[in-house]
């Protein structure tokens, strides 16, 4: 399907999704939403696709929320319409989603980037929470998430005085999984995800939401929850032939039940 703001392309069992407003470094208006929702939903319903993977251009992922279109809005309008609330219905996709990041992800971008299940960095990305300059600040869950990611000094600092960080400080601080060459993001994205999309379907949708339970509850509840999706995967064929292919040594053929 054809959206005014993206690119979206299956490679196999992986969809590749490329922010695409080269004239304002991928800056996030009401349309990138509305086809990111649309392009999100078509994957999560779709058998045939395992993992995504969401990036920018080489100079930016995204560089924020796009000013804009903000600019004339006041109070009224923004809290009447709980405005920027939509792009929390992107984390309720179900299957993965990694962000392959090259240079900027600031305020929004950084925000989009973080609500992805994790981030490969090339060398040249940059993470940002600059909002604080233009008398705002995050409001896509981003003083949340990256304090969850990196801790309080390094959140409140970047809040704060919008400093941002590069990629190896972003590896050492754990915002992002792994860094790579600039030049081989995407592919190495989407051989991550093709790893992902290539597991079973069933046991993909546990492990991510057993991680995502480890933000939203106590350890004792989680060490619960964890263990009742682990049971839960016990009732499924795939487990059977998961197992049965370790001991008869031959990769495992998955139906998804
Ligand atoms: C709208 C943007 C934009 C943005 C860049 N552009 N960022 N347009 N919204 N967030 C546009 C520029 O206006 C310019 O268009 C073109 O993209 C190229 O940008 P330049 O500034 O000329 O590029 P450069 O000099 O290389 O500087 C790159 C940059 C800078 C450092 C990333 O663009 C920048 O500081 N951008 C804003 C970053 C920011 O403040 N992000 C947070 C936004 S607030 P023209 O037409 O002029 O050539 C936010 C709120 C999130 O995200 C919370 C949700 C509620």
């Amino acid at each position: 399907s054809d959206y005014a703001t993206i690119l979206v392309e299956r490679r196999e069992r992986v969809t590749l999704i490329t922010l695409n407003r080269p004239e304002a470094l991928n800056a996030l208006n009401a349309r990138v939403l509305d086809d990111l929702l649309a392009a999100l939903a078509d994957f999560d319903a779709d058998d045939g696709q395992g993992c995504a993977v969401l990036t920018g251009s080489a100079k930016a992922f995204a560089a924020g929320a796009d000013i804009k279109e903000m600019q004339p809005l006041d109070f009224a309008a923004v809290y009447g319409r709980n405005h920027f609330s939509g792009y929390e219905r992107l984390t309720a996709t179900r299957k993965p989603i990694i962000a392959a990041v090259a240079g900027y992800a600031l305020g929004g971008g950084c925000e989009l980037a973080m609500m992805c299940d994790f981030i490969l960095a090339a060398e040249t990305a940059k993470f940002g929470q600059p909002e604080i300059k233009l008398a705002v600040s995050p409001g896509m869950g981003g003083s949340q998430r990256l304090a969850r990611a990196v801790g309080k000094a390094k959140a409140m600092e970047m809040c704060l005085t919008g400093r941002m960080m590069d990629a190896a400080e972003a590896e050492r601080a754990g915002l992002v999984s792994r860094i790579v060459p600039a030049a081989d993001l995407v592919e190495e994205a989407v051989k991550t995800a093709a790893t992902i999309a290539a597991m079973a379907p069933l046991a993909v949708l546990a492990n991510k939401e057993m991680v995502n339970a480890a933000f939203e509850t106590t350890l004792a509840q989680g060490v619960q929850f964890e263990r009742r999706l682990f049971h839960a995967l016990f009732a499924t064929a795939d487990k059977q032939e998961g197992m049965a292919a370790f001991v008869e040594k031959r990769p495992g053929a998955w139906t998804g039940r």
